[in-house]
């Protein structure tokens, strides 16, 4: 309870209060990125849709999230339908900071085996936003 509670607070403590769009998302995650990295370059769409077809185990993002991130997924495992990621075909996504931490957390360690950086984040946000920009 309490571990969770703490969780909670840490996720809303690392992005920025009110944000509340996936601009302000990507935006709270790349001054992040610059805060650890003075030669941080800035959100990459390319490096978002790499990172999103990366399977360097079981799983990439496009296994459950399909390669087309405008369409309707289905869960690897249990088969369940997932709404788009794409904001432009979803308008729910990336609205809730700590929703997309407690996904971010789950699904990167489930794919890649470790946390995203907060780079890796706004790459795929950004990517996510405008998901032919990386093509
Ligand atoms: C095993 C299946 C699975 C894999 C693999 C997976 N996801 Fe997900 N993802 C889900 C499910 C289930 C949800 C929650 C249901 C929902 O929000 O529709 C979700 C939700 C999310 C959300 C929440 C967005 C929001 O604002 O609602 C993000 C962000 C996300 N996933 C990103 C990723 C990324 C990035 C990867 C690859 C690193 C990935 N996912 C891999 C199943 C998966």
């Amino acid at each position: 309870m309490f571990r969770k509670a703490l969780i909670a607070a840490t996720a809303l403590v690392a992005v920025p209060a009110l944000a509340d769009t996936p601009e302000l998302l990507l935006r709270g995650y790349a001054e992040q990125a610059r805060t650890t990295s003075a030669s941080y370059a800035g959100p990459s769409p390319a490096a978002g849709r790499r990172l999103f077809h990366q399977q360097p185990r079981d799983w990439s993002c496009a296994t459950c999230h399909t390669d087309q991130p405008t369409a309707t997924g289905r869960h690897a495992i249990t088969g369940k339908a997932i709404g788009p990621l794409a904001p432009s075909a979803n308008p729910e996504r990336f609205r809730n900071p700590a929703k997309v931490e407690k996904w971010f957390k789950r699904n990167c360690s489930d794919t890649l085996g470790r946390p995203c950086t907060s780079a890796e984040k706004a790459d795929l946000i950004a990517f996510l936003l405008d998901p032919k920009n990386g093509a």
